[in-house]
């Protein structure tokens, strides 16, 4: 039988997954899964206030459990959060059905694109900082992802068209 891979979006914060996932959605007619969205939902709160309230390590058992459920469905776009990589068997169950890439930037574009944003509890204080130690430190779990697509100076059509033409070439 034939199946549709999902498209799994991975990447720092503010590397454009939530924009170039929407794009994808409307492009494919596959309808796109926010996690963080979805954890906020069916936790009640923000993700700052799980975060604060809960704490990250609770924050990582609802993505991982979310996870496993999303990485058994087919025909999504998945759009995760940033530190998705930490726990590498998320990874590796998004692979099983899913055509994973990774949306790359480097840290300057990262800092002009999340600037005026103070949703993200892990950029709290000087942002510069805690994006260049944060990227250092996860940049290999990026790095060791299969399918990758460099968005700096892109506009996220270009990316989303990057991304798509990858995919049916691994799917065709
Ligand atoms: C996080 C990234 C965020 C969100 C949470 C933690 C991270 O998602 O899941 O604040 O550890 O990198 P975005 O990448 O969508 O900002």
């Amino acid at each position: 039988m034939q199946t549709t891979k999902n498209i799994v979006l991975i990447g720092f914060m503010g590397t454009g997954k939530t924009t170039v996932g929407t794009l994808l959605s409307e492009r494919t007619g596959m309808p796109l899964v926010d996690m963080d969205s979805l954890i906020e939902a069916r936790a009640g709160k923000a993700i700052s206030a799980i975060f604060a309230e809960d704490g990250e390590p609770r924050f990582r058992e609802y993505e991982r459990e979310l996870t496993i459920e999303l990485a058994q469905l087919e025909g999504q776009i998945i759009s995760t959060g940033g530190g998705i990589v930490v726990n590498p068997n998320n990874v590796t169950d998004f692979s099983k059905k899913g055509f994973v890439v990774c949306l790359l930037a480097s840290a300057e574009e990262i800092l002009k694109r999340v600037k005026h944003d103070e949703s993200r509890p892990l950029l709290a204080g000087d942002k510069q900082q805690k994006i260049v130690e944060l990227l250092e430190q996860r940049r290999p779990l990026y790095e060791a992802i299969e399918h990758s697509v460099h968005t700096d100076g892109k506009e996220p059509k270009q990316v989303a068209d990057e991304i798509f033409s990858a995919y049916k070439q691994c799917t065709s």
